[in-house]
């Protein structure tokens, strides 16, 4: 019998609806090759993280189950990635595989110079060296830890202009990664001769993986105009920041991907990218600019600190794959599987009354420790204690993006309160399935459901004096 869809059907005294429902959006992908993971047992975890000194970072990765440490070089490289592998050229000089991948960087970014380097703060390093000296302030939205690091090593300064509201949670806004104009605009006028350049992440990965609009990227481009000063984007996560200007900035729902990329690029002078995350390579990253002086700058210091201009620290065969990777992370479809997850694992926080950055971004989700752990005071390090709990409850393993990441005053030596005290739970690239996170969002209930009774937190015992958090010794409060 032929039944019409959506319509009222009766038979006799039977009055039913058929309705034809929506069809679920699935993975953009297929898997081929699987990796086995251990579960574990608590007594086992609680042993584990005492020898690590209470520091995630410590742990061998044997020891967790579900890894959110990190985003970065921890995605799965597709079939035509794996393809490219095989078809690297490992030439010293001229390697067909760095002229594929610049012809495609300059296709997405319309940035004709290249120089590849091993990672992404190797191209800061690279770059900083030629543009960073001692007094310099160098405005930015929330920089990075690493960027931070390769100011401040140079006695130059991080000035964070991010909007405020960025601070706040719980509020919604599409677009929490901006920069503050007026703030930087106020640092320009005040202080435009120290000012080396300007650096905008996109995403806004320390105010928890916050988009910039586009607006905010002219606006910038605007003001570096008025003072004659260039911009850089921190691009690790770009693509990433063109899928939420699609879908959430008015006027480019019916723009590509690519479209968006090149146009977020075009209010900028260069970039710095950490090829890990949105090139979905394990290792990589590259600078790349329109200007002829930043190259020549910037190559000086490429062939001692990376390696010859055509490999920069990458094999052929890396930059080989980085090139496949960075086309196809660039399609919707990629990246709408990627961020959906994301917004899943969100939901079911959602429904456990969970807080965290709000709304949630595109490669992690920041809780946020100091709602959760009320009773544990800040010099106890709220954050990393919620990720103390967390892999304790399930081997799930999250990084402390807060006080103990902030590392202290380079000229008080005080610990830095004043930012947020995040607990990052990052959802690598093509990975783990939505089972994975509804173990997460289980196991984050269950510490959340206890969150009076954790009254203490941890005190440093040993430390670095930059970019503590990676080393960190820690013991309990008891
Ligand atoms: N910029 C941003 C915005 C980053 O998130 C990172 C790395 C870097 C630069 C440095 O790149 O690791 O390739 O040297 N972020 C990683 C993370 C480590 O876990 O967020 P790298």
């Amino acid at each position: 019998m032929y039944v019409k869809l959506n319509k009222w059907i009766n038979f006799g005294d039977l009055s039913l609806k058929s309705t034809t429902m929506e069809l679920p959006i699935a993975e953009s992908w297929k898997i081929k090759m699987v990796e086995h993971i251990r579960t574990s047992t608590r007594e086992e975890r609680e042993q584990w993280i005492k020898d690590a000194h209470y520091n995630l970072f410590q742990l061998p990765a044997d020891q967790v189950y579900i890894d959110c440490l990190t985003d970065s070089g921890t995605g799965a490289m597709s079939d035509r990635q794996w393809a490219a592998l095989m078809m690297g050229d490992e030439s010293y000089a001229g390697s067909r595989s760095f002229y594929e991948l610049k012809d495609v960087i300059t296709r997405l970014t319309g940035f004709e110079y290249v120089i590849p380097t091993h990672q992404g703060r190797a191209a800061e390093n690279v770059l900083f060296s030629h543009l960073v000296k001692e007094g310099d302030i160098v405005p930015g939205n929330s920089h990075f830890d690493t960027t931070k690091g390769h100011i401040e090593s140079r006695k130059a300064t991080a000035l964070d202009c991010t909007i405020d509201e960025a601070k706040n949670t719980q509020l919604e806004l599409p677009f929490k990664g901006n920069v503050d104009i007026a703030k930087l605009e106020k640092a320009l006028a005040e202080n435009g001769d120290k000012v080396a350049f300007i650096v905008v992440t996109v995403t806004n990965n320390t105010a928890g993986g916050q988009p910039v609009s586009m607006e905010n990227l002219k606006e910038v481009r605007r003001v570096a105009d008025k003072y004659g000063k260039r911009v850089i984007l921190d691009s690790a996560r770009f693509a990433e920041n063109a899928y939420f200007i699609k879908t959430r900035e008015e006027g480019y729902a019916d723009k590509t991907i690519k479209e968006i990329a090149r146009e977020m690029f075009s209010y900028a002078d260069g970039m710095t990218m950490s090829a890990k995350k949105d090139g979905i390579v394990n290792m990589g990253g590259f600078i790349a600019t329109r200007h002829e002086d930043w190259y020549e700058g910037a190559k000086k210091y490429c062939i001692p600190f990376e390696g010859y201009l055509t490999y920069g620290g990458m094999n052929g065969r890396d930059m080989a794959a980085l090139a496949v990777g960075l086309d196809e992370n660039t399609e919707f479809d990629n990246l709408d599987t990627r961020i959906r997850q994301v917004q899943y694992l969100a939901s079911r926080l959602d429904e456990f009354g969970i807080p965290y950055q709000r709304p949630v971004g595109g490669h992690a989700i920041f809780v946020d420790a100091g709602l959760v752990l009320t009773k544990v005071p800040k010099e106890e390090f709220p954050a990393q204690t919620l990720a103390i709990e967390l892999y304790k409850e399930a081997g799930v393993r999250g990084c402390e993006i807060g006080y103990i990441l902030a590392d202290r005053d380079p000229v008080t030596r005080e610990n830095r309160f004043g930012g947020m005290d995040l607990l990052r739970l990052c959802i690598a690239r093509r990975v783990y399935t939505n089972n994975h996170m509804d173990v997460i969002a289980v196991a984050l209930k269950n510490v959340f459901d206890r969150r009076e009774s954790i009254t203490h937190g941890y005190k440093i015992v040993w430390e670095t004096e930059l970019m503590r958090h990676f080393t960190v010794q820690l013991e309990p409060i008891q």
